[in-house]
C-alpha cells in the first residue's frame, strides 16, 4: 500500500526555547530565511508524501498563514515588479495542500498524533517531528519509505549517538538485519549510558502501521505525564515487527538552541549570496579571540 500521507505534530509548548516561543511556534523559527517547518516539508514533499497534517495547538496560526496564499503581499510585490519574491511566495503556497487538527492540550506527542486518527484510518502513514532537519542526498523518509516497501512494518529513524548522550533520546535494542536495517526488540526512552542497550537513538521520523492507534489508545500518561509515542511503540512491538533504519545524511536538532546555532552557521555558509561573506566574519571572530 503507497504510503501517502504525513502527520506534522508541532503543538509542543516548545520550552526549551523560550521565550522565543511565548507568541510564536518553535518550527516558524528561520534557519536564515525559511522557517524550520519549510525544511522539513521539502523533505515530505520530495518523498511523495502527498497529504499533510499539521497537528496544531493554540497560538499557531502563523504556520496555516505560511502555507497559505498571502494576497495583499502577493499584490504590493507585482506593483513593485519583484519577480522573484513573487515566485518564491507562490512556490511556498503551492508546495501543500494542507490540512490542520487541534490538539486542544499538549498531552504528548503520542496524544497529538491521535488526534489525526480520524484522517489516517487504515492506513500507514509518516510522522515528521520539525525539531529534526535533515540533510541528505536522498531525502530521509524516502530512504525509509525503501525500507518500508520491502518490509512493510513500521519503521523509525536511527541515528547512532555518543554513549554520554543516550539520556536525551528513545535508544532501541536491536537485532541487525541488514546494513544499516535492524529489528527493535525493545526501547528505552532517555536511558543513562550504563543502562542504554545500544548506541542506536530514535529520531524525528517515522513510519507507522495504523494498528499503532489502538495501542495510543490504551497508553497511559507515562514520562512527564503525556501519553509518549515510544510507550505506543513498545505495545506494537509486542504484536508486530518494527524496524529500526539509521538513515544516510547529517540531522540537525533545531529544537535546541545549540543546535539551532549549529544548523543556521551550517545553512548560512552554504548560501550563494551570503555565505563568503558570513565566512570571513567567522574567521574574523575567531581571530579576535586568540
Ligand atoms: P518535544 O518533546 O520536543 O516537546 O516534542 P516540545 O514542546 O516541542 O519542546 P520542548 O522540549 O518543550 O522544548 C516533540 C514533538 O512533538 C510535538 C512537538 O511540537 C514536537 O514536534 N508535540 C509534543 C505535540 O505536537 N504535542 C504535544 O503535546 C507534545
Amino acid at each position: 500500500m503507497k504510503v501517502r500521507k504525513g502527520i506534522f505534530p508541532v503543538a509542543g509548548l516548545g520550552t526549551r526555547f523560550l521565550p522565543a516561543t511565548k507568541a510564536q511556534p518553535k518550527v516558524m523559527l528561520p534557519l536564515v530565511d525559511k522557517p524550520i517547518i519549510h525544511y522539513v516539508v521539502e523533505e515530505a514533499v520530495q518523498s511523495g508524501i502527498e497529504d499533510i497534517i499539521f497537528i496544531t495547538g493554540r497560538g499557531q496560526v502563523a504556520i496555516e498563514n505560511y502555507f497559505d496564499l498571502s494576497f495583499e503581499l502577493e499584490e504590493f510585490l507585482r506593483t513593485k515588479n519583484k519577480r522573484g519574491e513573487l515566485a518564491e511566495l507562490n512556490g511556498i503556497s503551492n508546495l501543500i495542500n494542507p490540512c490542520y487538527v487541534r490538539q486542544k492540550q499538549a498531552k504528548g506527542l503520542g496524544h497529538a498524533i491521535l488526534v489525526a486518527r480520524h484522517l489516517v484510518e487504515n492506513e500507514p502513514f509518516t510522522v515528521f517531528l520539525g525539531d529534526d532537519v535533515i540533510d541528505s542526498e536522498v531525502p530521509c523518509m524516502r530512504q525509509m519509505l525503501e525500507v518500508f516497501e520491502r518490509y512493510h512494518c513500521s519503521v523509525v529513524a536511527l541515528q547512532r549517538v555518543a554513549k554520554n548522550q543516550t539520556s536525551s533520546y528513545g535508544i532501541v535494542q536491536p537485532r541487525q538485519i541488514d546494513e544499516r536495517v535492524f529489528q527493535v526488540l525493545d526501547m528505552v526512552e532517555k536511558p543513562s549510558p550504563d543502562e542504554a542497550p545500544s548506541d542506536l537513538a530514535i529520531i524525528g521520523r517515522y513510519i507507522l502501521t495504523p494498528e499503532i492507534f489502538r495501542e495510543l489508545d490504551e497508553t497511559t500518561p507515562g514520562k512527564g505525564g503525556e501519553i509518549q509515542l515510544t510507550d505506543a511503540i513498545r505495545r506494537l512491538l509486542r504484536r508486530q515487527a518494527v524496524y529500526g533504519f539509521i538513515f544516510e545524511g547529517t540531522r540537525h536538532d533545531t529544537g535546541d538552541k545549540l543546535g539551532f546555532l549549529k544548523a543556521t552557521v551550517e545553512y548560512a555558509l552554504r548560501r550563494e549570496e551570503i555565505g563568503k561573506e558570513f565566512r570571513e566574519y567567522l574567521r574574523s571572530l575567531q581571530l579576535r579571540d586568540q
